[in-house]
């Protein structure tokens, strides 16, 4: 059912580049630590050689303000909830000799969809992306990622995950 694999030590991670000094840095340097923390998980889609990582991304529980979901939604949340549990989607990236071949995309489905089978056992109200920079805006945003207003991030509510995986 998915395409990626916990990072581990059979990944040569310091190969891994996809152009953003910040990205590459946290592959090689920090995904494992936070894994062992558990501080978040990090999924890599390897390529034919299984030691190259071709993409990656991680995911961690968050919570967002109630008062930073957009107000159409906002209305039918009870008010009682000052923080909304989100999934967050924190870092994701494509190494520069796989970028342009629908890498990319196929990660993001795959995080999607565990997104969305994690949010048939704890609650999650959308998938919460923290873009770097405009390049990684227009991303999201061509995949039905809207911004939360006041902060650089972008959500897509689980309602509108689940209607591509049911
Ligand atoms: C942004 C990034 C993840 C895209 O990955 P990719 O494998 O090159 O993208 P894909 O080939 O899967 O493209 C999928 C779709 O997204 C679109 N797309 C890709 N990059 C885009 C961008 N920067 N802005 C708008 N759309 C983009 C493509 O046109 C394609 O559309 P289509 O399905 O209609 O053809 C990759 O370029 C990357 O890792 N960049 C550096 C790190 C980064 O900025 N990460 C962003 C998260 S913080």
């Amino acid at each position: 059912m998915y395409l990626t694999a916990i990072l581990s030590s059979q990944h040569r991670k310091a190969l891994f580049s996809c152009g953003k000094a910040l990205l590459d840095g946290y592959l090689h340097h920090q995904a494992k630590q936070d894994i062992k923390r558990k501080l978040s998980v990090c999924f890599v889609l390897p390529a034919q050689d299984a030691s190259v990582v071709r993409g990656y991304y991680t995911l961690s529980n968050g919570s967002i303000p109630l008062s930073l979901v957009p107000a159409t939604i906002r209305r039918k949340l009870p008010e009682s909830y000052t923080a909304i549990p989100i999934t967050l989607l924190g870092r994701l990236a494509v190494g520069q000799q796989f970028q342009g071949q629908g890498i990319g995309k196929l990660l993001l489905i795959d995080a999607l969809r565990r997104c969305f089978e994690l949010s048939k056992s704890m609650g999650s109200f959308a998938v919460v992306v923290d873009p770097l920079d405009k390049d990684a805006e227009n991303f999201y945003a061509a995949f039905g990622f809207e911004k939360l207003p006041d902060s650089g991030k972008m959500f897509i509510p689980m309602q509108t995950v689940k209607q591509l995986f049911d």
